[in-house]
């Protein structure tokens, strides 16, 4: 049985994050035929940028540190990438980012001529008109470049939003007021650091990095439920999710879909197929659905 989203139907609730796996048709063609319900494409920019310099990710056991900064070939310079996908069979969400409504509504434009089936808007990043802030920590910031790139691309619109919000619930609320049709959350969380005490000196060559893997998940969880509070749009909840039962926990929670990252490194590439089973087998013993659990833990509230 598929899933609805949006408009389409996926194969099951699972999604690949952003960055996991880059841009290429083959391997995001290989991650749908390995279980994935939609492919998350590396948030693409508006200028080539080559990211920071090694080591950009570390594994913590407990989840991962990264700092790769968003390295990208810039939207215009992958006319290869986007010829392939134009004959895929499968769906694909395209990530975008800028550093100002500007530049988010150029990026938007330009891929939204290219034919992805969602696109997702990166508001993680800095905003250089207002100093260097995140655009998803400001209600109006979020509202403005969700208001901008709406107006300028004919598919669905899905805000991606950072953990370092205030009040998370409050920015989505902004986002589905300017004309978002989806919330995806969270952006790893942080920044934090990691200090190699022999050599007395942070490990990440860019010192601080964002944190991601089953260490997050409280606070992607956290995240979902308020921002199921504050919307009436499906949210794609993400954020250290490694089995089916850390996604049933994230419907509970309120997410419609679930996206994976991290967990791509400690199960493998099939990690989708995976969680989809295990997510599936968990509902038959519990005599339950997917409509019966969405949601589930506002109850109380
Ligand atoms: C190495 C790495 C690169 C990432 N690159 C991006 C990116 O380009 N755009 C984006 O929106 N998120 C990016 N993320 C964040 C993930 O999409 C995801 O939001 C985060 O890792 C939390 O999910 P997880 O705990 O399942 O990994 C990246 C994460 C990692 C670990």
């Amino acid at each position: 049985m598929t899933v609805p989203f949006i408009g389409k139907q996926l194969k099951n609730r699972t999604v690949l994050a952003s960055g996991i796996l880059g841009n290429s048709k083959d391997i995001l063609e290989r991650v749908h035929e390995q279980g994935c319900g939609l492919v998350t494409m590396k948030s693409i920019g508006p200028e080539p940028r080559d990211g920071h310099k090694n080591p950009t990710v570390i594994d913590l056991g407990c989840g991962m540190i990264n700092a790769v900064g968003l390295p990208s070939p810039g939207y215009q310079d992958m006319e290869e990438e986007w010829a392939e996908l134009e004959s895929r069979n499968f769906p694909v969400n395209a990530s975008i980012y800028g550093g100002s409504v500007e530049e988010f509504q150029r990026v938007a434009k330009f891929v939204s001529a290219k034919g992805p089936d969602f696109i997702e808007i990166n508001i993680s990043c800095p905003n250089s008109e207002k100093h260097g802030m995140l655009f998803g920590v400001n209600r109006q910031s979020a509202h403005d470049v969700v208001s901008a790139v709406k107006k300028v691309i004919d598919v669905p619109l899905i805000a991606k939003l950072t953990p370092q919000a205030i009040d998370i619930g409050d920015i989505a609320k902004a986002c589905q007021d300017a004309g978002a049709d989806a919330i995806c959350a969270i952006n790893t969380v942080g920044p934090g650091m990691v200090i190699d005490i022999e050599a007395q000196m942070p490990i990440l060559a860019f010192q601080k990095g964002g944190l991601s893997g089953p260490m997050i998940k409280p606070v992607a969880v956290r995240c979902v439920f308020d921002i199921y509070k504050a919307v009436t749009i499906p949210i794609i909840g993400l954020g250290g999710i490694s089995t089916g039962e850390d996604a049933i926990e994230m419907i509970m929670a309120g997410a419609s879909l679930v996206g994976i990252g991290s967990a791509v490194r400690y199960r493998g590439i099939n990690v989708f197929e995976k969680v989809a089973r295990e997510m599936d087998e968990w509902l038959l013993s519990h005599n339950t659905s997917f409509k019966e659990i969405h949601g589930a833990a506002h109850q109380q509230n």
